[in-house]
């Protein structure tokens, strides 16, 4: 086990992917805002299979958050970080202060469009262009070929995708990782109190609900979506949207057809989480 490389400013991260490139390396990039669990490390993994050098970045990125205590309560543990991506073989972790990654005035901020109106959009007013904004300035400093997003994040993979089209950075989902009662792993899950724990699995169960309508020949939208939100409804939670919509565009879709996507984001206990789930049987 060898320690990677720590980075926290951005000259320092510049040299580092440099030096690589110029030595005939590739390099994957893996961005997170940390308290990194199961779901990063299956990224981290996915990245040592697409280039032979791997960066993770770990930054609480505050122009994404649209609410200021969700910010400050956001678990932060850079140490535990270190170990996790010493423990899976990652060449170098960039971990850089705000001011690294925002130089006042020198950042160029990213409207990612359409794709990025709806759904966790309209719901979070400015966190996809915050998300476009910082993806950009991190691959402007990493240099990577290949970066690897979750399919957790589908809205957030999609806009990532869109935003870079073109761009020489090949963009890479990854399968959501989930927890032995279906829950998907996220950083926030730590703030669900035993009884919210408990009742988020409802989130998962309702997609599951929905596919398997789907399967069984509902085709109607309006029934789909009122039968997942009364199963995370009963179990207490508070749904913001569940809606059914195209996988690469994120509009709704009606008919739902094979491919697209259950989306959904519900509070339980003051906590949001956000979960999909593909239609595919
Ligand atoms: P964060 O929530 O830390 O997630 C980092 C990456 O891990 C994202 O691509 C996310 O989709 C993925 N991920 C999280 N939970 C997962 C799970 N259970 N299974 C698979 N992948 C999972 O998403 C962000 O950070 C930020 O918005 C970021 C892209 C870093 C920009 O700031």
């Amino acid at each position: 086990m060898t320690d990677p490389s720590v980075c926290s400013t951005a000259a320092e991260m510049v040299s580092l992917s440099r030096s690589w490139i110029a030595e005939g390396h590739t390099i994957a990039v893996v961005p997170t805002m940390g308290a990194l669990h199961e779901g990063h490390v299956a990224l981290i993994l996915e990245a040592h299979q697409r280039a032979d050098r791997v960066v993770v970045t770990v930054f609480v990125n505050p122009t994404q958050f649209d609410r200021p205590t969700d910010l400050d309560t956001y678990p932060r543990d850079l140490a535990a970080d270190l170990a996790t991506c010493a423990a899976e073989g990652v060449h170098a972790v960039f971990a850089p202060s705000v001011t690294e990654v925002y130089p006042e005035g020198a950042v160029t901020t990213v409207d990612p469009g359409p794709i990025a109106e709806h759904l966790e959009g309209e719901h979070r007013p400015g966190h996809f262009s915050g998300v476009a904004t910082v993806v950009l300035r991190l691959f402007e400093i990493v240099s990577p070929q290949v970066a690897m997003f979750g399919e957790k994040d589908a809205q957030q993979l999609a806009v990532v995708r869109s935003v870079c089209e073109g761009n020489g950075v090949d963009i890479v989902g990854v399968t959501t990782v989930r927890e032995p009662d279906g829950l998907a792993r996220s950083s926030r899950n730590v703030h669900l109190d035993p009884a919210s724990r408990q009742a988020a699995t409802a989130l998962p169960s309702a997609l599951r609900s929905v596919s398997d309508a789907w399967a069984s020949g509902q085709r109607a939208a309006d029934e789909l979506r009122t039968l997942g939100r009364e199963i995370i409804e009963r179990a207490g939670g508070e749904v913001d949207y569940l809606d059914l919509v195209d996988a690469a565009t994120f509009q709704p879709s009606n008919p739902p057809q094979r491919g697209d996507l259950i989306v959904a984001a519900a509070w339980f206990g003051g906590v949001r989480l956000i979960d999909n789930l593909r239609l595919d049987p």
